[in-house]
């Protein structure tokens, strides 16, 4: 489950670690393509033309791209760049999926230079993207009216999120779509991430073919996708459960079951765009034991904080920490990182193996929103990526970066 590094990398000999400077991000290949291959297959029993874009924000590393592009998978882009990067790494465009939000024009010009799937935001942008050009495929991104998260700030649906379009305007944002000639049409939600109950699949599915059944389907529209958005939970937390797939898929299969035949919108695909679900619990954050000081509490600080990785101090959330010693003892810490911020602590006292100074440690579920959401805080430099491969080979997929990284752009001024 992500929580034991050992299991996560059989193979790997944490001597060879040690000799690597920390921080750094390390992904197991085998992990990423088990998940990828238990999401299409669950998927496609249930909806055998079932469509998974992979949510490339989690991770956008080009070789870990590669995978997915060697599985079938197709990508969700949420800027110009992560859709010239899918062209880049030869993901066949015309499945690509473009959703981004509040863009300038030029983002959409950069954007239309590809025949992808536009997924529109607002609907109040189809002048200025009809006048570039009739996008081959259009979708909106439609806020149902409710969302769902692990932290308030990933719930992405409902009457506080900047994302989507009011549902009750999704008749007059289809009928003008037909008005302006488009030729496609698909419907999207998202509604939050990091969700581990199937029933919340249930429900959104509802609610999206609640929203077709009044507004769409009286339209006479042929509708080629349904995308439900991403947002397939992991476990970060030991007593946590993984999210029952077979439960999710069956729940979603029987809304289409009940309802689709009654609509007057064709045979729509199913779609999905998950990011966390696919990566996540394929990788790790080695770090080293810095210091461990005796204070009002006890702290173990190390060379991670939250310039490696933000989600502790960001949502205070929880990533399960292993001591990669011998020890037999434990003992209970605060682990915190390097960065002049009281936020820099990981949430909650933790009860470890008794660690020592220059001790690794490995912080799991980190392959998702971990070093994309990395920064130079501090002037830390950004870590490394290591991909563990099928072959077992530790492949360096990003080097670690230097100081004078920092300053490159910096006119009048050399490191
Ligand atoms: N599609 C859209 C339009 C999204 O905005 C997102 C994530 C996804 C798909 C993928 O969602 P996922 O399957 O990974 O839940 N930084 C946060 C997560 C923010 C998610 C934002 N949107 C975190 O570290 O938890």
């Amino acid at each position: 489950m992500g929580r034991d590094f050992l299991s996560l990398f059989p193979d790997l000999d944490i001597e060879d670690l040690r000799k690597l400077p920390s921080p750094f991000y390390l992904y197991s290949e085998q992990k990423i393509r088990n998940n990828i291959q238990h999401l299409l297959q669950t998927g496609k029993k249930y909806f055998p033309d079932f469509h998974l874009h992979y949510a490339l924000k989690a991770n956008g590393n080009p070789h870990i791209l590669k995978i997915f592009q060697q599985e079938g998978v197709s990508v969700d882009c949420s800027a110009p760049v992560e859709l010239e990067l899918a062209h880049r790494i030869d993901f066949p465009i015309e499945d690509c999926l473009y959703t981004g939000n509040y863009e300038s024009q030029e983002d959409f010009q950069r954007v239309l230079q590809y025949d992808c799937i536009l997924n529109l935001d607002d609907a109040r942008r189809m002048a200025e993207v009809f006048s570039i050009k009739i996008p081959e495929v259009l979708s909106f991104r439609i806020n149902p009216g409710i969302g769902r998260g692990a932290h308030e700030g990933i719930v992405t649906g409902g009457e506080k999120a900047k994302f989507g379009i009011p549902h009750e305007l999704s008749g007059e944002v289809y009928s003008e779509a037909l008005e302006r000639g488009a030729k496609k049409l698909g419907i999207h939600i998202m509604t939050g991430s990091n969700v581990l109950e199937p029933e919340h699949f249930l429900q959104i599915t509802e609610r999206i073919f609640d929203i077709i059944e009044e507004h769409i389907s009286p339209l006479n529209i042929q509708l080629e996708f349904i995308n439900i958005g991403g947002g397939l939970g992991v476990p970060y937390r030991p007593e946590e459960k993984t999210l029952d797939l077979e439960a999710t898929f069956r729940n979603i299969k029987s809304v289409f079951d009940s309802r689709l035949s009654k609509l007057n919108i064709g045979q729509p695909k199913l779609a999905m765009e998950p990011g966390r679900y696919l990566v996540a619990d394929a990788g790790c954050i080695v770090a080293r034991v810095q210091h461990i000081k005796e204070s009002y509490r006890r702290f173990l600080g190390m060379d991670a904080g939250m310039s490696t990785l933000l989600r502790p101090a960001m949502y205070q959330a929880y990533h399960h920490i292993e001591v990669l010693n011998q020890a037999k003892d434990e003992e209970n810490y605060y682990v915190c990182g390097q960065i002049c911020e009281n936020s820099d602590v990981f949430p909650e006292e933790r009860r470890l193996k008794k660690a020592q100074v220059g001790d690794l440690l490995a912080i799991h579920n980190a392959g998702a929103y971990g070093f994309c959401m990395a920064s130079h805080y501090n002037h830390r430099e950004r870590p490394a990526e290591y991909l563990w491969t099928q072959n077992k080979e530790l492949n360096v997929i990003r080097k670690p970066e230097v100081p004078a990284d920092m300053f490159r752009n910096v006119p009048d001024f050399q490191w």
